[in-house]
């Protein structure tokens, strides 16, 4: 068994400690100061812990955040595209100084998630991070608005895992990083192509990761249940509708499904960079890049998500991206497909908004068999159906 890919950096990092030195850490984390850290923060820190962030190690320092936010990179020049940071409240920073360990506890339960070694405590012009980052500060952006929630003052440094998060629910569908890289090895995959999505699989992702897995041994359909913006379809609904198309359409074994637990930062292209990273540290050689990647709104052009690979060599940045054009139904070739392979004309394709399919779902109404699965559909309304009357 030999895995094909080596993660971002060449390194998986560990940072989850165990057995008697995580009861000695324990113990200590009871008398440093402890500092609150919400959902978003929790799943961060657990990220790095396991490695899907390698090379990082920890919240970023001053030094990494501000090569990242300016140049992509981190401070010794590996590609990185967004910064991972842990902000603190004023009261929290005036008690906080470099060269000191802070207990990380989760602000609802109480729990020591972890520690951090602070490096540096810096003050952040947000507005420049927006821009540079999201490339606009308009607060209607999720990310900006985000951003703009988070105290400006940041703490960086080497994170030590304590405790970890446990999922609600489809806990059999997480996997570390360690686990999807035996995994594929188990298999025999040698080329893995990584799937990124926070929506329901509709039939032009289906037709995007199909053409993909002609060339390549495996999908590893990674769908995003972190925190997504508040009219994203939820994780579990979406759980769901995955199960029942890959029961329905998929070859069994050529592809894993496994949640990406992190939270949807929108920042499209610079996330299309991260999410490629990230699928890397998985263990995929390649990643699959459609239109508008991470997109929200009209912020990004339908292929700049693809355009920002071109910063980059293939040597640094390791995993090979599959770039698709904007796929659709087109009814004279009666098939799947994208300007790169149909003749026709906009009247022959079916295009459907994302709040026209929502209302027909909402309506009770499959959306044709052409834009999505019959038993995904089926799956859409009957979460739509519980969203709406929780009881
Ligand atoms: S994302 O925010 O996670 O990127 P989404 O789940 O919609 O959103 O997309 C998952 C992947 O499929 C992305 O790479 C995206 O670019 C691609 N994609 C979505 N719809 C299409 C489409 N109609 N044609 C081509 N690629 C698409």
């Amino acid at each position: 068994m030999r895995e094909t890919i080596k993660p971002h950096g060449g390194t998986l990092i560990n940072r989850v400690v165990l057995g008697e030195q995580r009861d000695e850490m324990l113990k200590a984390a009871r008398s440093l100061y402890h500092l609150k850290i919400n959902a978003w923060a929790i799943s961060d820190l657990d990220l790095i812990g396991v490695g899907s962030f390698s090379p990082l190690t920890g919240f970023m320092n001053e030094a990494d955040y501000r090569s990242v936010v300016e140049s992509m990179r981190l401070a010794d020049g590996a590609v990185w595209s967004i910064p991972i940071t842990l902000g603190v409240e004023s009261r929290d920073a005036e008690s906080i100084c470099a060269g000191q360990q802070v207990a990380l506890v989760g602000e609802q339960d109480g729990v020591i998630y972890g520690i951090i070694d602070v490096q540096s405590v810096y003050t952040v012009d947000q507005k420049n991070e927006a821009v540079k980052v999201f490339k606009t500060d308009d607060t209607a952006h999720p990310g900006v608005q985000k951003l703009y929630s988070k105290p400006s003052t940041y703490i960086g440094g080497p994170v030590h895992v304590l405790n970890r998060p446990k999922p609600e629910k489809f806990e059999d569908y997480y996997f570390d990083p360690s686990e999807t890289r035996r995994l594929f090895a188990e298999k025999g995959w040698r080329t893995v192509v990584g799937f990124q999505t926070r929506n329901p699989v509709h039939r032009a992702h289906e037709y995007i990761q199909k053409s993909a897995l002609e060339i390549v041994d495996a999908l590893f359909l990674n769908p995003l249940v972190g925190q997504t913006k508040s009219d994203d379809i939820s994780a579990d609904v979406r759980m769901r509708s995955y199960l029942v198309l890959l029961e329905n359409y998929y070859p069994k074994d050529r592809v894993l499904l496994g949640v990406f637990p992190a939270a949807m930062r929108y920042a499209g292209p610079r996330e299309a960079i991260f999410h490629a990273m990230v699928r890397k540290n998985y263990g995929c050689t390649h990643f699959i890049v459609g239109r508008d990647h991470a997109g929200v709104g009209d912020y990004y052009g339908t292929y700049e998500a693809q355009q920002i690979f071109s910063n980059f060599t293939p040597e640094e940045l390791g995993i090979t991206p599959l770039f698709f054009e904007h796929s659709f139904f087109c009814t004279k070739c009666g098939n799947m497909a994208s300007s790169k392979t149909c003749p026709h004309g906009k009247e022959d394709h079916l295009h459907l908004s994302g709040t026209k399919v929502r209302a027909m779902l909402r309506g009770g109404d499959c959306p044709p068999p052409q834009f999505t699965r019959p038993e995904v559909a089926e799956v859409l309304i009957e979460g739509m159906k519980e969203a709406d009357d929780p009881a």
